[in-house]
């Protein structure tokens, strides 16, 4: 269950991230997170540059812009084929990105964002800060946007003429949503170096 845990840390990046980000906005957000264990300890903040951009499942932080399918599909041939595919199908050097819906509780789980992903605003999030792997934060708020547009739509999530700006990116419901439990194990204090 690794890959649960890794998305699991992006949703609590994105936890800080809020934390960051107290401003009067704050006191409209439905999410309220903790900034502290239930010792009493701080929740260190690593990279809080990084985390700053990260953007939580409902949505608070996203950037104005949006994007089109057919935007995206030229910045998908240009900067991510190569890796994930012509089809999205994924390729020696890069998973799949669409299928395998409903295959994570069979005996061959195929993971990709159909399958997997609860919240497209997460996908939104690792994609503009992690890709392409050879350049990392180099994709604009408006390229980010039209991939969503075009991976969501090649995926059967949304249709082809649905643009993706912040409002509608936030209402999109990813097949696995309910597919997750609550991971307790976040209640640990884990040891941290020079402890
Ligand atoms: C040089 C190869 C490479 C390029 C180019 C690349 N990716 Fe990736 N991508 C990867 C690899 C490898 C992974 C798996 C990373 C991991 O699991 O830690 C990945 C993972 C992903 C994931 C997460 C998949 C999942 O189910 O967890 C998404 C989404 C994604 N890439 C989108 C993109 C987009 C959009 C672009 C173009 C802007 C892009 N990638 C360009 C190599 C690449």
């Amino acid at each position: 269950m690794s890959k649960c845990r890794s998305v699991t840390s992006l949703l609590v990046a994105g936890l800080f991230a809020a934390c960051l980000e107290q401003s009067t906005d704050a006191a409209e957000h439905s999410f309220t997170y903790p900034t502290t264990y239930d010792s009493g300890r701080p929740i260190a903040i690593e990279r809080e540059q990084e985390l700053r951009t990260t953007i939580p499942p409902d949505g608070f932080g996203l950037p104005e812009g949006q994007g089109t399918f057919t935007e995206g599909r030229a910045i998908y041939a240009s900067k991510c084929q190569a890796c994930h595919g012509d089809a999205l199908q994924g390729t020696a050097v890069g998973t799949a990105l669409v299928g395998g819906r409903g295959s994570l509780s069979s005996d061959s789980p195929k993971k990709t964002i159909e399958s997997f992903w609860p919240y497209a605003t997460s996908v939104f999030s690792y994609i503009r800060n992690t890709m392409p792997t050879i350049a990392p934060g180099s994709l604009t708020d408006e390229e980010s946007y039209a991939l969503m547009a075009f991976i969501l739509a090649s995926a059967n999530i949304i249709s082809t003429d649905e643009v993706m700006h912040k409002d509608t990116l936030a209402k999109v419901r990813m097949p696995n949503r309910d597919g997750f439990v609550p991971d307790d194990t976040l209640d640990i204090e884990v040891p941290m170096a020079g402890d």
